[in-house]
């Protein structure tokens, strides 16, 4: 059996020589892959032993010799810190990308460098697969490395099989190990709580592990997401310097472990979380492991964000370059108490604000255990007759003659105990059949892995399609996180529970991939009680999200910005709502920084609050195109301000869109600064304009005042927000020299 030698020596200390002296060399050609996007370089190359190592990341460079950067030590260990995808239970000591259990319960693996390929998918997108292989066992990976190159974003995931006399299992199966030197790294991760989600937390990494995962199963972001901002050198900044942006696209479980080693390096391992998940690979399958996914840049926070809006409207999300509805939801409007012809009533609202659709809510369906309250219900997709006894289609063409579209809310993965679904079937839900159920709002998850509850999903959703074809949007619910994890039917099956996690988010992907093939464009919400759900896996399936239940707009803003990191603006919904103590302006210029929606008694509203709001929809109907398929620069920060501000910008600079706010009720006074603006032609003329006005008040802002786009973003502009103008939404439209 060949023996490995570790070439890079540390010191000429005692621990080296053994190595010298035990190990021949292997000596094994070089090999050097370059993942390459427009403007930066992962390099990674094989050793003599034929392991692969990240040598580069950073700045591509026009030519010459690979730099040196990670020929770290390896340590008194042995170890190899830069694997691009570290083994176990061989020469690594390292925290494992992978780790398993061969058929004949061995637990060793080594992967060495077998081959690789590139392949140019179109002018922008370039794929690597790299195959590294077990010398001893049949064990095979290829990491796939799918890089957008103008994006500057990588696409980084992993596949596993092998040819052994039986079942493998994998205990650690990671979408990607990463590496990078640095004096010194800045993460920033986001927390959730309901109502309060998307809270940032920056720190700068010190030696040991900081690890960010869920065991949550469904719902998996309720306490912590899978995005992260990682800053080389310095705590991350909107317009300077190095940062990797990025999320594990995987909507179930994951895990994010960064770890600052003994050498000061750090190793990023990703991928789905393996907490009572270890997975039984048979002969002729693959594992293919979710993708990470990061942007990089060289030029702070705010071009990193715009990278990933760019590949997330272009490649990723739902009709991401396409069209979004403005819609009348009615949850907080009504909750659980409407009948058809309360419903009917809202729909005029609906054309009285000229939004284009009304979205029905929670509590439609369930006859034996009426959907009243959230006890009871779930499961049982038939509109209850008492509500509404002519039916879905009759609200449709009801919304229809007042020249609304129709959307519904449904929560398809859970039940309530309460229900004829459970009744019925009981084997279909997640729970320990000897032990006390425990609910999250009184309510369960199906089991997702049987494929008689993905065909029960696909039906709810196809049924209200079939029934009503005019039907134009969905909202995708889901409440509940996972506790007794526990799968009648893989047990019938006789597959291990340990499946139940991974299998469960497939299966919901199974569902989606069925749906989308049939209906391959009506708009669908994603939602989880707010942001418990938000991730580019599951986006590929919905049109946008629902970030939060909070619609306090002040909070929102906060809520909003931190989304923007991430999530292009057509893919979030922002609701105005009763929420807040702020005015109906305030709250409809924070909603239209995103996809706008309502969720108000139109019939309730002031005459001055109904005539500014359809004066908003109006403005927003006319610049939505910029906030949705534009440019987003954060400007002022409202963590360390006491104003918001952001700003949109067209494709050829020609209009933008910018948004202020008052965030500090104490503030006396805000106008000494000037906010400066961004990504404007400084070369052009632009003239600024106030829009959103509430009726009797005027702008303070001259009319029809014409700038360079130079003076704008060097010298900035006040748009005088105080307690009496607390938001102010300027349009910037280029005028002739
Ligand atoms: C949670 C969602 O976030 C709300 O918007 C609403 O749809 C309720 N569920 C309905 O139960």
């Amino acid at each position: 059996m060949k023996k490995y030698h570790f070439y890079s020596i540390p010191s000429t200390g005692f621990l080296a020589l053994f190595f010298m002296i035990t190990a021949p060399r292997v000596n094994a050609q070089t090999v050097t892959i370059p993942i390459n996007t427009d403007s930066y370089t992962l390099l990674l190359q094989t050793d003599r032993n034929n392991i692969l190592k990240t040598v580069y990341f950073g700045e591509s460079w026009s030519a010459g010799a690979v730099p040196d950067r990670y020929r770290v030590g390896n340590g008194v260990s042995g170890d190899v810190p830069n694997a691009v995808y570290t083994p176990s239970g061989t020469w690594s000591l390292s925290e494992p990308a992978i780790q398993l259990t061969h058929a004949d319960g061995n637990m060793s693996l080594e992967l060495e460098y077998i081959s690789h390929s590139t392949k140019d998918v179109d002018s922008n997108v370039r794929l690597t697969g790299i195959v590294l292989k077990d010398p001893v066992y049949p064990v095979e990976v290829t990491l796939y490395y799918k890089v957008y190159m103008k994006e500057n974003l990588i696409e980084q995931w992993a596949e596993i099989k092998h040819n052994e006399q039986g079942d493998i299992k994998l205990q650690k199966y990671s979408s990607a190990d990463l590496f990078f030197t640095e004096s010194d790294f800045y993460l920033t991760t986001f927390h959730n709580q309901w109502a309060n989600e998307m809270q940032p937390n920056e720190s700068r990494l010190t030696r040991g592990t900081k690890v960010f995962d869920s065991k949550l199963g469904a719902r998996a972001m309720l306490l912590q997401t899978p995005d992260f901002i990682l800053s080389f050198g310095r705590p991350a900044s909107e317009n300077e310097g190095m940062v990797i942006l990025g999320q594990l696209a995987w909507s179930g479980n994951f895990k994010l472990e960064f770890e600052i080693d003994t050498y000061h390096n750090l190793r990023f391992i990703a991928g789905i979380n393996p907490y009572a998940s270890e997975y039984s690979l048979a002969p002729d399958q693959t594992f293919t492991t979710p993708s990470l996914i990061y942007t990089i840049s060289g030029n702070g926070t705010g071009e990193a964000s715009r990278n990933m809006h760019d590949w997330a409207r272009k490649y990723r999300v739902l009709d991401g370059e396409g069209e979004r509805l403005t819609l009348l939801n009615n949850w907080e409007a009504t909750y659980f108490d409407f009948d058809e012809n309360k419903l009917t009533g809202l729909f005029k609202g609906a054309r009285e604000l000229g939004v284009d659709l009304f979205l029905l809510d929670d509590g439609w369906f369930g006859n034996k255990y009426p959907r009243n309250n959230d006890r009871a219900g779930l499961g049982d997709w038939q509109p209850n007759v008492k509500k509404l006894p002519d039916g879905v289609a009759y609200l449709v063409q009801e919304a229809k003659k007042e020249g609304v579209k129709f959307g519904i809310w449904i929560e398809p993965e859970m039940v309530n105990p309460r229900s004829e679904l459970y009744e019925n079937h009981i084997d279909w839900v997640i729970r320990q059949p000897e032990r006390p159920e425990f609910y999250f709002r009184n309510q369960l998850v199906l089991d997702m892995s049987n494929p008689e509850v993905q065909d029960f999903v696909f039906g709810i959703v196809d049924g209200l399609f079939t029934e009503n074809p005019e039907l134009a949007f969905i909202k995708w619910d889901c409440n509940s996180v996972i506790y007794n994890a526990y799968s009648e039917y893989l047990k019938k099956n006789g597959l291990p529970q340990s499946h139940l996690y991974v299998e469960y988010v497939k299966g919901l992907y199974k569902v989606l991939e069925r749906l989308r093939a049939k209906y391959p464009e009506v708009p669908m919400m994603l939602c989880s009680g707010g942001g418990g759900r938000a991730d580019y896996e599951l986006l590929q399936y919905f049109t946008e999200f629902w970030p939060s239940d909070n619609t306090d707009p002040l909070r929102r803003i906060f809520i909003q910005w931190n989304n923007s990191y991430f999530f292009p603006s057509i893919a979030v919904d922002n609701h105005v709502t009763n929420w807040g103590r702020q005015s109906i302006k305030y709250k409809v210029d924070v909603a239209s920084m995103g996809k706008l929606g309502f969720d108000i008694r139109v019939d309730e509203l002031s005459e001055n609050d109904l005539l500014f709001c359809k004066e908003a929809i109006s403005n927003y109907h006319s610049f939505k195109d910029i906030v949705w398929h534009g440019d987003l620069y954060r400007l002022v920060n409202p963590y360390e301000n006491d104003i918001a501000a952001l700003m949109y910008v067209n494709e050829d600079k020609s209009k933008a869109i910018v948004f202020n706010y008052l965030v500090n009720n104490l503030a006396m006074n805000t106008n000494t600064t000037n906010i400066k603006l961004n990504g404007l032609d400084a070369g052009k003329q632009y003239s600024v304009k106030e829009i959103n006005l509430y009726p009797g008040t005027n702008s303070r802002m001259s009319a029809g005042q014409i700038y360079s786009g130079d003076s704008l973003m060097k010298i900035g502009l006040d748009p005088g927000l105080n307690q009496r103008r607390q938001s102010v939404v300027l349009e910037l439209t280029e005028v002739d020299n």
